[in-house]
This record gives C-alpha cells, sequence and structure tokens, in this order.
C-alpha cells in the first residue's frame, strides 16, 4: 500500500468501526445504544472506575448494587465511607473505593459533575484514563481514550514496533487522530468492544473485523507481535501470616489502618506482612496455634503467600470485633481475608 492509499485508507477508520458499533455494541448497565444520548455522568464514572483492573463480568453485579444502593452522585457523596469500603469487597485496589467517595463528595461542593477532562483529572483518583474516559462518554468532549483493549487495537491497525509503556505517546497520538468531534464515547467504546470481542491477545478475529483493509499488522502477517511491551521484572515473593482466632461462635476482626494495603478494610489480624518484606511470624497472643495451610495473593508490586493459622478461646486476645462466622459475607472482606478465612473454616471441617 502506498503512501496515499494509507491516508484514505485510515480517513475510513473511524466510520467503519462507528458502522461496525452501530450493530455489535455490547449491552451493558451503564451504556447508551449506539447513536444515543450520553448516559448519566455518575454512572459513566462508577463503572469506568470499577472497569479499571476488573473485568466486564466480575463488574455488572457490583454496579447494579452500587447503583440501586446509591443512585446517584449526591447519594454517594453522603455515604458512609466504611460502607461504601464493605459494597467494594472483593473488586480490589481498594483507595479506588476511598477515591469514589472522596470524588463524590467534591462534585457536590462543586454543584455537578466538571465536563472536560482537564477538569475532571482534578477529582480525587481520576487518572488520565478515567478523565478522558468520562469526558468522552459521558460529554461528548473528543477526548483520546486509551485502555489495554484499545491500545492493542491501534498497536496493530498502526504496527507500531516501540514498546510499551513507552510507546504510549505515539499510541495516544494515533487514538487522538481517529477520535471523531461527534461520536467520541461509541468511538471509545466501539475499540474496547473490538479489542474484547475481535482483536483479542491471541489469535484476533481478523477475518470478521472491520478495521483488516487497513491493518498494517495483519498486512505484514504479524498481528500477535503487537502490542510489543518491554520486558517484565519479576514480582518478588512476600511471606506473612493471618490468624483465626475464634471464641464461640465468632472471630476476630480487625480494621486495617486507614492508610496502606487494604487500608480501611476490615481483616483478619495478621503480622505485618504489609509494612515490610515479610511477616515476623509473631502471633498476637499466645495459644496452640495450628496450621491451616495458606493461600497466594498477587499485588501490583508483590505477591504474597499468606499462611493460616487458627485458635480458639483464648485468654488474653488482642483488640478487635468479635464477628458471627455465619455472618462473614457481611464483613465486607477483601478477596484474600476471604480465602483465608475459608481455609480456616475447611481446615476446622466448618463449610
Ligand atoms: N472497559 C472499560 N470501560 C469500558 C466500557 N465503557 N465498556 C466496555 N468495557 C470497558
Ligand atoms: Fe486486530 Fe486483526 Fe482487526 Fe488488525 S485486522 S485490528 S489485528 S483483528
Amino acid at each position: 500500500m502506498d503512501a496515499s492509499s494509507q491516508t484514505v485508507a485510515f480517513a475510513n477508520v473511524t466510520a467503519t468501526l462507528l458502522a461496525w458499533y452501530d450493530c455489535h455494541a455490547r449491552v451493558l448497565p451503564w451504556r447508551s445504544p449506539p447513536g444515543a444520548p450520553p448516559p448519566d455522568p455518575y454512572r459513566v464514572w462508577l463503572s469506568e472506575v470499577m472497569l479499571q483492573q476488573t473485568t466486564v463480568a466480575a463488574v455488572i453485579p457490583y454496579f447494579e448494587r452500587f447503583t440501586a444502593r446509591w443512585p446517584t452522585v449526591a447519594a454517594l457523596a453522603s455515604a458512609d465511607e466504611a460502607d461504601v469500603m464493605a459494597a467494594w469487597a472483593g473488586l480490589g485496589y481498594y483507595s479506588r473505593a476511598r477515591n469514589l467517595v472522596a470524588a463524590a463528595r467534591v462534585v457536590g461542593a462543586l454543584g455537578a459533575f466538571p465536563r472536560t477532562e482537564a477538569e475532571l483529572r482534578a477529582l480525587p483518583g481520576l487518572g488520565a484514563y478515567t478523565a478522558a474516559a468520562v469526558a468522552a462518554i459521558a460529554f461528548g468532549e473528543p477526548a483520546a481514550v486509551l485502555d489495554a483493549n484499545v491500545e492493542r487495537v491501534a498497536a496493530r491497525l498502526y504496527a507500531v514496533a516501540a514498546p510499551l509503556p513507552g510507546a504510549r505517546t505515539l499510541l495516544r497520538r494515533h487514538v487522538a487522530d481517529l477520535t471523531p468531534a461527534d461520536r467520541p464515547g461509541d468511538f471509545a467504546q466501539a475499540m474496547m468492544d473490538l479489542g474484547s470481542a475481535i482483536c483479542t491477545p491471541r489469535a484476533p478475529k481478523c477475518l470478521l473485523c472491520p478495521l483488516a483493509a487497513p491493518c498494517a499488522a495483519r498486512a505484514a502477517g504479524e498481528q500477535e507481535r503487537y502490542p510489543v511491551k518491554a520486558p517484565k521484572r519479576i514480582r518478588p515473593e512476600r511471606r506473612g501470616t493471618a490468624w483465626w482466632l475464634t471464641r464461640g461462635d465468632s472471630v476476630l476482626l480487625v480494621t486495617r489502618p486507614p492508610r496502606g494495603l487494604l487500608g480501611g478494610m476490615r481483616a483478619l489480624p495478621d503480622d505485618g506482612w504489609s509494612a515490610r518484606a515479610d511477616g515476623t511470624g509473631q502471633p498476637p497472643a499466645a495459644a496452640r496455634w495450628r496450621d491451616a495451610g495458606s493461600v497466594s495473593h498477587g499485588f501490583t508490586h508483590f505477591d504474597l503467600v499468606l499462611a493460616v493459622r487458627t485458635a480458639d478461646g483464648i485468654a488474653d486476645p488482642p483488640a478487635g470485633e468479635w464477628w458471627p462466622i455465619a455472618r462473614l459475607a457481611e464483613a465486607g472482606l477483601p478477596t484474600l481475608f476471604a480465602r483465608a478465612a475459608q481455609r480456616a473454616l475447611a481446615e476446622s471441617g466448618q463449610p
């Protein structure tokens, strides 16, 4: 393909992709149908925050529960932060939940959602991605929205040889060039849907792809070469211990300090693994501790192997809440501790 036909082909990418989206858009609870007026900014913002680091399938039930309980940004602004943290339990990256409440309170004080990418970025927790996504989807601003799906599609379309994350600047420019002034939100979500359904990480379905003609990676037969990624640093492993301390039908829970890993969440007492390279292994009280195996969990900067040890009815327990074991699901434990609790219960022969 010579340079001029390449330009002509790319002029068609936007229109072709939007036409594909008109027929193939996923129906999702935070979306408007293609071409329809934009959805409620609160719902767009909430969904985009939830969708960072989490799959669409996992987010849908959380989104439904959240919007049933806090249907407006004003409702979320007056929510108890601890209730929001508990409702977030299982989604991970809990600072997102704390920032959500903080941002809702700022929006309440402002009187309305800010509409531009720059103003949105000033809200607590709104990074480049979320600000661009909300500006484009809720307010029709022609912002370039780049998530992992969009980056992959753009890297293949233009055969971008530079590795991520460094290539992001160039990819952003390509996506900005393709983003239309009239339907930027539909365009962003069309790129996401194409990346999720057609231009998949492995074995992209180029035969079904509306962008096959202009796609440089396909022309070269090298779809899976893109996006090129810088070699991953290996994540260190940490070890720690969590303590399952029971008294009658209850278990001792603590609330973690507000700052730091899993901050402000209810949890099992542990040996301090989050603050240092490894836990101390020191139990919080003298008892006949029994081993209940371990659970593994990947955090952003390290992998944790958390041993679980159990004891019952000790004389001098540490401070905390005695929580009925039968109602543990209501405690809002983050996934790591919910799994540690399952380990302890399995070991003691309970369900
Ligand atoms: N992932 C992140 N934002 C999304 C959206 N609006 N639709 C589908 N997947 C997404
Ligand atoms: Fe992705 Fe293939 Fe479409 Fe290119 S032609 S955008 S590699 S699915």
